[in-house]
């Protein structure tokens, strides 16, 4: 394996023809390697943070490649936690993945889904207060991020919280471990390791974070192997209506 660079190695999830039901055994086994290395914890904490620093009473947030959308109901929990009224939107090109985050959320009226490509120039109606994307610019090749996070930039009004993988040697060989226990589908402990490769170094987001400017960027390293980067657009949220 070559660390070095990015792989271009496709996941297998993300081919369209995927069945429903093998999607969900993938999702589930996501959710689980999620729940036991905490990784949706960070993304919640970095949300919390900009939740502190711009007090309203409610807010909306956008979740870019929202997959089943355990992600969103987490953040769900956390407004209701904390007395704030919240309005999400989750985003995703795959209709299963939406199907089964609509059926997982019936307790959860304050989501809504909508099926819609990330590449897609044209993000009318997006706007939102915060912006958060897990486990899903990694899908993406380099040469496609700057725009994608210049649209992001745009929509968001108080920040962007990205959190995703380190592409390191450490993390790949330590997930074919973890994956022989607590990963139960040949999909998802492929496209584990490829998301790995496709993951990220500290010095790319950097370079990556240089395309936003007029924002503030920190880029957090966490347990287990995760970046996550959290951008504070510094804008006005209110108008003068
Ligand atoms: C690894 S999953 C992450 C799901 C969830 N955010 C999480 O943290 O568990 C990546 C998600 O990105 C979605 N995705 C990949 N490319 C996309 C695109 N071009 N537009 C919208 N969604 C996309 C996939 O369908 C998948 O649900």
């Amino acid at each position: 394996m070559d660390f070095s660079k990015r792989s271009r190695e496709s996941e297998l999830m993300d081919n369209p023809e995927v069945s429903q039901q093998t999607l969900e055994n993938v999702l589930r086994d996501i959710n689980r390697a999620n729940r036991i290395l905490g990784g949706n914890r960070a993304t919640i904490k970095a949300l919390s943070q900009l939740v502190s620093q711009n007090p309203r009473d409610s807010y909306t947030v956008l979740d870019m490649g929202c997959g089943d959308g355990a992600m969103l109901r987490e953040v769900v929990l956390f407004f209701r936690r904390i007395g704030k009224n919240v309005k999400c939107l989750g985003i995703d090109l795959n209709g299963n993945a939406l199907r089964m985050a609509r059926e997982a959320s019936l307790d959860f009226p304050e989501i809504t889904y909508l099926k819609k490509d990330i590449l897609d120039s044209d993000a009318s109606g997006l706007e939102c207060d915060m912006l958060i994307t897990t486990l899903t610019l990694h899908h993406f090749y380099d040469e496609e991020i700057p725009a994608i996070l210049k649209r992001f930039g745009k929509l968001a009004r108080i920040g962007i919280v990205i959190n995703d993988l380190q592409r390191s040697p450490l993390a790949y060989s330590l997930f074919k471990v973890f994956s022989l226990i607590f990963i139960h589908t040949a999909m998802a402990k492929n496209d584990g390791l490829v998301s790995i490769a496709r993951g990220f170094t500290k010095a790319e987001l950097t370079q990556f974070s240089k395309g936003i400017l007029g924002v503030e960027h920190k880029i957090i390293w966490q347990w287990a192997f995760r970046y996550v980067w959290i951008i504070k657009m510094n804008r006005l949220t209110r108008t003068y209506e």
